[in-house]
């Protein structure tokens, strides 16, 4: 192994950049070339490789995005496309190559690999929705990044007496919202793992305007559907008649300075990664179990099922009353 590229996919997550440096100047100390692939996967077709040095990722583990760029990529299964990266992976004389994602990145990864190129991933998403890991780079400050907002919403809300329903990301998972709705103390969490009955979320915000609390907070995850946050708010509105606002976070929760945890784990899952690729492994996504690092192959990340924990979801309840 003697030159590496390192790539990041997806939807960009605090952290991301922690990671790139980590690949870079660890890939260094072990004495490899490395190379960076602007805009993801679509980057890797051009051939767009940008040769890395330590000051090339001096100065980016405090920033928020990712200085290489990324891109949501979909045309992974095509063997066309495959080939065209594979021919453009040859011509620039790489070996082995860090992909930094969630999980279509590691689809792509893994098509990649399974082509014979030794491929290994770092999962990064805000959404921590991935099997194979408790954790993925940029969960954390898009979490607090939530929890900052809500805390500030709950301060107007209580102000005027209003009821808000803030939908909050998390593609198909609801983990941004429970940990987000949990550490803010909302009133109701809804996300897509658990029955959600919006008649009971609407009893729960009569039965605290009964006991004088005249304003109340529900997270809502954008995974339980489209337009979920406006179809609560509007239930809440018609059936308590109370004030009620909507508001969709939206890709604030994307943005920022990562937190020190995501700048950690991104550190360490960097370093991984290349130790990995200098050890011959290929084919595997670095995660994170009982603390400690491991490593998955990608067929087995891609075989099963993210879970989130329901007991947390149980708990918010019996908490927020
Ligand atoms: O996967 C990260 C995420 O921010 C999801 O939470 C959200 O559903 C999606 O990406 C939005 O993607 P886009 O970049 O297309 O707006």
């Amino acid at each position: 192994m003697e030159k590496i590229a390192v790539l990041t996919s997806g939807g960009d997550a605090p952290g991301m950049n922690a990671a790139i440096r980590a690949v870079v100047r660890r890939g260094i100390f072990k004495g490899l070339d490395v190379y960076g692939v602007q805009r993801g996967f679509k980057g890797l077709i051009d051939g767009d490789f940008v040769k890395m040095n330590h000051g090339s990722v001096g100065d980016i583990i405090q920033r928020g995005g990712t200085i290489l760029q990324c891109a949501h990529f979909e045309d992974f299964e095509t063997v066309e496309v495959q080939q065209q990266m594979l021919a453009q992976l040859k011509e620039n004389d790489i070996d082995g190559l860090v992909v930094i994602g969630g999980n279509d990145s590691f689809k792509c990864a893994g098509n990649l690999n399974a082509q014979g190129f030794s491929t290994i991933g770092i999962p990064s998403t805000i959404d921590n929705d991935m099997a194979g890991t408790e954790y993925t780079i940029g969960f954390d400050t898009a979490v607090n990044t939530a929890v900052k907002a809500v805390d500030n919403i709950r301060d107007t809300a209580f102000s005027h007496d209003r009821n808000y329903v803030i939908e909050v990301m998390g593609r198909h998972a609801g983990d941004i919202a429970l940990w987000s709705g949990m550490c803010s103390g909302a009133e109701s969490i809804i996300i897509p793992e658990a029955d959600h009955d919006l008649e009971d979320v609407v009893d729960r915000i009569k039965r605290e305007y009964e006991r004088g609390k005249t304003h109340s907070i529900v997270v809502v995850a954008e995974g339980v559907g489209k337009g979920i946050g406006r179809e609560v708010g509007k239930l809440i509105q018609e059936k308590t008649g109370f004030d009620t606002k909507v508001i969709i976070l939206g890709h604030v929760q994307r943005g920022g300075s990562p937190s020190a945890y995501d700048r950690m784990r991104g550190s360490q899952m960097g370093a991984k990664a290349v130790d990995l690729l200098v050890k011959g492994e290929r084919g595997v996504m670095v995660g994170l179990k009982n603390g400690g690092l491991i490593h998955t192959p990608f067929e087995e990340v891609a075989k099963e099922k993210h879970l989130l924990d329901l007991n947390v979801h149980q708990l918010a309840r019996s908490l927020s009353i």
